[in-house]
């Protein structure tokens, strides 16, 4: 028995071997997008390689332009999606994303809460401000990242009393006297606040495994609060070792300062993996899967996110931005300070700047190359302190999924990272009380 601490293993949720043009390889089986035996398989493969949870993000809108040559950007909601994955696992954790800028507080307490017993206590939340959408919810502007976390705030605040309202000891089904429910344990929550008013109680109880775990990405310093003070994960967008260190001490040393022990916030960066049998032939197919990009995507990526046009800049002139333009603000404050800290420490040219995961991915840690070599760079993350393990993300083509279950995975159990069996039944035991 080793006494190094294990680590925690999610995966994506998704077809991620179709990602940016890989759908087109023979097969792909793209045509099988919206079949739900794919996602079966998938689920099935996880659990059987005892990874901890699987996780749906979700946006509420359609890139329709990024569509015409991708299928990322379509899929099913992720609610509906987890649930229909609950019948066909037993014991990994399924984490869900609901929106706190869209979606009513009552709608997803009552969601979540069905998804928990429906999952065994096997339910997670991805709690998200949202990228955007805010045209299909009747919102002119998008709500500033600052107004965005004061409604989380309370939402999750609605959220936890809701789930308190209606405890599931409030039942009874006692068939001799007739009482089914005692009434005096469920209670309204009379919540009246800046940005709901409910009324209580919720009418679903809340599942015996207590509240489900909660995920987080934004990494603004409103973000990172909003992480200290609620989220058990934090889904790190951290494309260098750097970055990942720099953000696990900064939320160990936010927590401290709220009395919260460091250890009950895992931060677990998003890892795009494109495995091959050869180092060359990763390569071969990280340039395969992005060759058909056009490179007009990645200027208005990055005008997107720093409001600097740099279509006409020359390649290899060397990136210079020492502030953003007054007024200016981002989509997303995280993907804007990565890039600004990468472009500050580094001084890239334009060319080193376009092949950045920050522009051609979502901010992730990439890794191309052998088991061996994903196995190392993994290994060197969590020793450096950059990570309490990762959420995997395989890409570009099925056999570097495969890779990922039967080599990568079987890698890190062997030499004592990452277990070899469940111990709990719940998402929170996955996260909590793990054993080599
Ligand atoms: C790594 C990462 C993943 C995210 N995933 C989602 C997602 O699946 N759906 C979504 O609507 N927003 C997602 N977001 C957006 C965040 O919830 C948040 O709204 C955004 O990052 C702005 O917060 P910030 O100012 O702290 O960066 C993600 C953000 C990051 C950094």
């Amino acid at each position: 028995m080793s006494d190094r601490k294990p680590i925690v293993i999610g995966m994506a949720l998704a077809m991620s071997w179709l990602t940016r043009s890989a759908w087109r390889r023979e097969e792909s089986e793209v045509e099988h997008l919206f079949d739900l035996e794919h996602y079966v398989t998938l689920a099935q493969q996880a659990e059987q390689a005892k990874l901890d949870f699987l996780f749906a993000p979700d946006t509420l809108f359609l890139a329709k332009e990024a569509l015409a040559h991708e299928a990322g950007f379509t899929g099913f909601d992720p609610t509906t999606l987890i649930a229909a994955m609950a019948s066909h696992t037993h014991r990994i954790g399924l984490v869900s994303t609901v929106s706190t800028t869209f979606t009513p507080p009552y709608i997803a307490a009552r969601q979540l809460q069905s998804l928990n017993w429906l999952t065994k206590g096997r339910a997670g939340w991805n709690i998200v401000t949202a990228l955007g959408g805010n045209e299909n919810f009747g919102l002119e502007t998008m709500p500033s990242s600052q107004q965005r976390y004061a409604k989380a705030r309370e939402f999750v605040e609605v959220v936890n009393r809701l789930w308190q309202s209606y405890p599931h000891t409030a039942i009874k089904a006692d068939r001799a006297s007739g009482q089914f429910a005692n009434v005096d344990d469920i209670e309204e929550i009379h919540h009246h606040g800046e940005f709901f008013d409910v009324l209580g109680p919720l009418n679903i109880p809340t599942h015996p495994s207590g509240r489900m775990p909660f995920f987080q990405a934004g990494a603004s310093d409103a973000g990172r609060n909003f992480a200290a003070h609620v989220a058990d994960v934090m889904f790190a967008a951290t494309p260098d070792i750097e970055s990942g260190i720099a953000l696990k001490q900064d939320l160990a040393s936010r927590c401290q300062q709220i009395g919260r022990s460091p250890s009950a916030l895992k931060v677990l960066p998003g890892v795009a993996l494109y495995l091959a049998k050869s180092e060359q032939e990763a390569h071969d197919l990280f340039t395969e899967t992005h060759k058909a990009f056009d490179p007009a995507k990645h200027f208005a990526h990055l005008h997107k996110a720093l409001g600097i046009d740099f279509s006409n800049h020359n390649l290899d002139d060397v990136v210079e931005v020492n502030s953003l333009a007054k007024g200016f603000i981002p989509y997303s404050q995280t993907h804007t300070d990565l890039l600004l800290t990468y472009i500050q420490r580094e001084s890239p040219t334009l060319r080193q700047l376009l092949a950045r995961p920050e522009v051609i991915g979502s901010s992730h840690w990439l890794i191309i190359g052998t088991v061996q070599q994903a196995y190392d760079d993994i290994v060197q993350r969590l020793e450096q302190g950059a990570a309490d393990g990762f959420i995997a993300v395989p890409g570009g083509s099925k056999e570097s999924m495969r890779l990922f279950f039967e080599s990568l995975i079987p890698m890190l159990q062997q030499n004592g990272w990452f277990k070899s069996e469940y111990i709990g039944d719940t998402l929170a035991t996955h996260l909590t009380e793990q054993a080599l």
